[in-house]
């Protein structure tokens, strides 16, 4: 009995359109990628980012997340929803209110800037509200920002 239908369940994987989705729907991140899709964005990333840790990136993001949410369409809390921060010019999240410091600093979020900010937003930006002393491990800023890339909907140029 248990066999049979451990192998139906196997065919199901096996079978598109069978009815149940093969995979659990991850409830929890609404845009949860498969461990492939992960591997591949990650892969794609220019060095040193390709071979970042992503679990120690997770976890330094653990730092941000009382301020930030990264899903796609998350809340803005005392920090903007960091959804595709790669590639948007500072202060552009709607209905967010800025300092004029980032408002105005007029630059194109890429790795090399937020590796700058991270280090030390307050002396990269001064007269910013984000009070985050700073993440000082280099490797850290590496994991954290490649694990943001993939979390964040980042596609190679
Ligand atoms: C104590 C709350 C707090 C923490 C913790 C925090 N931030 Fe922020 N963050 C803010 C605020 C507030 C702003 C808006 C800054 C401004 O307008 O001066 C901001 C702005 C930003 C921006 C600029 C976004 C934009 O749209 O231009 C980025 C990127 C960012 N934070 C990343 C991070 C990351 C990554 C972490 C964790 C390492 C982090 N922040 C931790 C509060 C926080």
């Amino acid at each position: 009995m248990r066999a049979a239908t451990m192998s139906l369940a196997g065919a199901c994987v096996l079978i598109a359109g069978c009815g149940q989705p093969a995979e659990a729907p991850a409830a929890a991140a609404p845009a949860a990628m498969t461990a492939e899709q992960t591997a591949a964005v990650l892969a794609s990333l220019p060095a040193p980012y390709n071979t970042a840790d992503l679990e120690n990136g997770k976890r330094k993001f653990g730092l941000c997340k009382s301020c930030h949410t990264i899903a796609p369409g998350g809340a803005n809390m005392t920090g903007p929803n960091l959804h595709g921060v790669f590639g948007r010019k500072t202060g552009e999240v709607a209905g967010y209110k800025y300092s004029d410091a980032v408002k105005n600093a007029g630059f194109v979020w890429d790795a090399e800037h937020l590796d700058k900010w991270l280090a030390e937003p307050r002396t990269f930006l001064p007269g910013t509200k984000m009070s985050f002393a700073g993440l000082k491990e280099a490797k850290d800023r590496v994991d954290l920002i490649a694990y943001m890339k993939v979390e964040s909907g980042y596609k190679t140029p």
